[in-house]
């Protein structure tokens, strides 16, 4: 085990830079410190052949002209907020309607687009460090946070995040991997198998704006529970699919209580390769790269249609305008943690 730091790029003149993890095995990961983003994150198929299964770029010029939100992290609040405003005892939040001039998603990039500061951390992590300024985007708080990502030598990437800010505020962070499990330059990921243990998801409307409720999967496309082929439902006739181009929708994690626990398996019978994903948080966004659209990305690919699927672990979208979701608003000084586990094998 080890941790290498290097210099990965310039921003405006400031030094950017990498850090690898390889573990006992081979496998590695890179972060960088802007956006605290997985850049690449190398593992075994099932002949014991390496890839890197994150699509994305090789370059912080990529990152920074074309992101997607590729490997990043996202916050203070991930996903979309309608209406791009909130209250908070009675005190209204205007963020940046950075989606159609209407919703906030990602927070307008903030945290995503911004040079973190990186540290080693033992001969396993690197700990990424931000410090933003109260009303920054029209969120409240001055706020502290860090996401220490750990690669264990049983091929788990695990992102442990925290933050703290001076102000009652809402706090939603994730991380915004798009996995090929045949590597980024593996082609579309409709051939990938997917299991997701939940029983419900939250429907959206035209901008993907949860609509308030809970429906069940039970019958439709959204029916992971026993594992399905991402291309035997994707196209399917059913309007939510519709609306959003594919799958773009947040999963109600079964049994949710605040521990860590599976929500996620994923197989490509292609190369082997495993993927099984657990999350202290009650939802997981299931994106299957519907908006990408082909920039240049590593080794000079394109970063095409449905060539990486997330699975961003959260509270559910548009939390704070909906008092029945779980809640993420924090007091001033209350402590913002999550943990999220990203461990990858290959079939037998
Ligand atoms: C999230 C959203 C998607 C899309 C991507 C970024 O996954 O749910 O709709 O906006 O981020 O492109």
């Amino acid at each position: 085990m080890a941790v290498n730091k290097s210099l990965y790029g310039k921003l405006d003149g400031a030094e950017v830079f990498a850090f690898d993890i390889t573990n006992a095995s081979g496998a590695r990961v890179r972060i960088i410190e802007y956006g605290a983003t997985v850049e690449s994150l190398f593992v075994p198929d099932k002949n014991g052949d390496f890839a890197d299964v994150l699509s994305g770029f090789d370059t912080l010029e990529g990152f920074v002209e074309h992101s997607n939100y590729q490997g990043m992290t996202v916050g203070p609040y991930c996903n979309r907020i309608g209406g791009a405003k909130f209250a908070i005892d009675g005190t209204v939040y205007e963020l940046t309607p950075n989606e159609k001039g209407v919703t906030s998603l990602h927070s307008a990039g903030e945290l995503s687009h911004r040079v973190w500061q990186g540290e080693a951390c033992g001969n396993d992590a690197v700990v990424m460090r931000i410090e933003r300024a109260d009303g920054v985007g029209g969120y409240p708080g001055n706020i502290r946070a860090q996401v220490k990502f750990t690669l264990t030598d049983n091929n788990e990437l695990k992102l442990e995040y925290s933050a703290v800010s001076d102000k009652k505020t809402c706090l939603n962070f994730t991380n915004h991997a798009y996995f090929n499990l045949d590597g980024y330059d593996g082609g579309e990921i409709t051939g990938t198998f997917i299991r997701i243990n939940a029983d419900r998801y939250t429907p959206v409307d035209e901008l993907s704006i949860p609509l308030g409720r809970l429906d069940n999967v039970g019958g439709t496309p959204l029916d992971l529970r026993q594992g399905a082929v991402i291309a035997d439902g994707i196209n399917e006739d059913f309007e939510q699919l519709k609306l959003v181009g594919g799958y773009d929708h947040n999963f109600c994690i079964n049994g949710y209580d605040g521990t860590l626990r599976e929500f996620v398996y994923c197989r490509s019978d292609k190369s082997g390769r495993t993927l099984t994903g657990y999350t202290t948080l009650p939802g997981a966004q299931l994106y299957t790269g519907n908006f990408l659209k082909g920039p240049t990305g590593k080794g000079g690919k394109p970063v095409a249609y449905r060539t990486g699927f997330c699975l961003e672990t959260q509270f559910f979208p548009d939390t704070p305008n909906n008092p029945s979701f779980p809640q993420c608003t924090f007091d001033a000084g209350e402590e913002y943690k999550s943990v999220t586990v990203y461990k990858f094998g290959v079939t037998d």
